[in-house]
């Protein structure tokens, strides 16, 4: 077992590369670890038909790790530009192309990553405007385009000054350190997500249900149509609420 942690910060030493190491540093007995730095990567794009070492360098270092851990500290409101040209250049390794250039995914197909962001936003401001969304989402849709499965991601908003990582961030990275030590071979979430379906569709039907009730003094509900009618409207409206705000709550922005 493996762990190799991908480090894209401007600075080798910073708060992302802390965290990284916290992470690094509470492995499981006997799980290896490696750290590689971007910035000493001179990373280009292949130009076919020449050979590009350095991609096929950093793609035998994925390869030979089970669970990649990202230390991207937001840009821009963005992934930093050297993670985002890791990813371009790699993306003929990550994908495989179909002849209509649609992409199924590669070699890594099933490996396990975790993702670290920071910003120099308070903690309400990140979680009120979600300066680190796109970060994470970027790491997101790449490795979904991978076949590669998130394990959880952590983010370290109201670093303007801050020099150390609060204790209870260093608490998180140690028990993601221990969380990622398990192997896991495949998406284990299938059965958690069916779960949560269930009950998201039994909670909305109640819901939909009793603003029913009350519509008996206006509508006539008795009839088949118009009870099933204002049930689709009121449950679809339920339903962009409710992925509205799983989608809007999806990333850990505290
Ligand atoms: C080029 C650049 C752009 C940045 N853009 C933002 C930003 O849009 N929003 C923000 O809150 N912080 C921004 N920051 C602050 C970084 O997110 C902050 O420096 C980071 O937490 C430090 O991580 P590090 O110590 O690993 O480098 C930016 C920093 C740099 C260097």
């Amino acid at each position: 077992m493996k762990i190799l942690g991908i480090l894209a910060s401007h600075k080798e030493h910073g708060l992302n590369a802390q965290m990284l190491q916290h992470v690094l540093d509470n492995v499981d007995e006997g799980v290896e670890t490696e750290t590689i730095y971007l910035e000493n990567y001179d990373i280009t794009p292949r130009k076919y038909p020449e050979e590009n070492p350095v991609l096929d360098q950093l793609a035998d270092k994925l390869m030979e790790s089970d669970v990649w851990v990202f230390g991207a500290p937001t840009y821009w409101r963005e992934c930093p530009g050297r993670l985002k040209d890791f990813f371009d250049c790699m993306r003929p390794k990550f994908v495989y192309f179909k002849d209509n250039g649609d992409t199924i995914p590669g070699p890594f197909k099933d490996k396990h990553y975790l993702s670290l962001s920071s910003c120099y936003m308070s903690t309400t401001e990140n979680f009120l405007t979600g300066i680190t969304d796109e970060t994470f989402k970027t790491i997101d849709r790449v490795m979904a385009a991978a076949g590669v499965i998130k394990i959880g991601e952590i983010v370290l908003p109201n670093t303007f000054g801050m020099k150390e990582i609060p204790e209870k961030k260093v608490k998180l990275c140690a028990k993601y350190g221990h969380k990622i030590s398990k192997k896991v071979e495949k998406d284990d979430s299938t059965m958690k997500r069916y779960i949560q379906l269930f009950f998201m569709i039994a909670i909305m039907a109640l819901v939909t249900m009793g603003i029913q009730v009350p519509l008996k003094a206006i509508m006539p509900m008795d009839n088949f149509w118009i009870s099933y009618v204002s049930f689709v409207i009121i449950f679809f409206v339920l339903l962009a609420l409710i992925l509205h705000f799983v989608t809007f709550m999806k990333h850990r922005r505290r």
